[in-house]
């Protein structure tokens, strides 16, 4: 499996973002792209127009993690600015087999979230339509957040589920990830850590990513 970095760039400076993906492109394997709309979360971010740019500037996937309600509404808008991934919240669909079938149907793969309160035994019936399974290590709605510990035990219990259900299917982990909990996230069973407030406040963001890879 592999051991990729998704670059959150929720936490760059936007008026040098051009100069960040650049620099990207060559050090992590994907771009996280943060959607939020001041109602599933409390914070508003960016949109479709910005993901449209960035996805020009772009050679790595994008990683694109909803946090809205009722996804549904976004999906195809979201394949058409550029996403590679599409990740909807478990918490935000009420039919959640509609949804993965639709992000499917659209050739983009399906991800699904689940907030630091939601088990993982909550897939159990869903696991065979999930392409990506982003746990969240913090709640939702800021990057800089502090890591919760137990994201450890809920990542170990996702690779447990997924290698019975659906091995194909990558494990990723968002939020309050540095060269502090890397290693012990691989070790556990992540495939993908996103990362972003560790990348961009470091003062060699390169040096950070290989850290955090080694
Ligand atoms: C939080 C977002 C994260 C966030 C991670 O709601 O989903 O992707 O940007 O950022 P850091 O690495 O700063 O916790
Ligand atoms: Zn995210």
């Amino acid at each position: 499996m592999p051991k990729f970095i998704s670059a959150s760039l929720l936490s760059a400076n936007f008026l040098k973002l051009g100069k960040d993906i650049e620099m990207l492109n060559s050090h992590t394997d994907w771009f996280h792209i943060d959607v939020m709309d001041g109602v599933f979360v409390p914070n508003i971010s960016y949109g479709f127009p910005v993901i449209r740019y960035i996805k020009q500037a772009a050679k790595n996937p994008l990683d694109v993690h909803l946090m809205i309600v009722d996804p549904d509404r976004y999906l195809e808008e979201a394949k058409n600015v550029g996403a590679d991934i599409i990740t909807v919240h478990y918490e935000a669909c009420t039919h959640l087999h509609r949804t993965l079938s639709k992000i499917r149907s659209l050739g983009v793969k399906a991800g699904v979230a689940l907030n630091p309160h939601t088990p993982v035994v909550l897939l159990e019936d869903i696991a065979e339509e999930i392409d990506l399974l982003l746990v969240m290590s913090v709640n939702p709605g800021f990057g800089g957040q502090k890591f919760i510990e137990h994201s450890y035990n809920k990542v170990r219990q996702a690779k447990e589920l997924f290698s019975k259900k659906q091995p194909n299917a990558l494990i990723e982990v968002d939020g309050g990830i540095g060269t502090q909990n890397a290693a012990k996230l691989y070790e556990a069973g992540a495939d993908v850590l996103v990362s972003g407030a560790s990348i961009f406040s470091s003062a060699d963001s390169v040096e950070t990513i290989a850290l955090m890879k080694a």
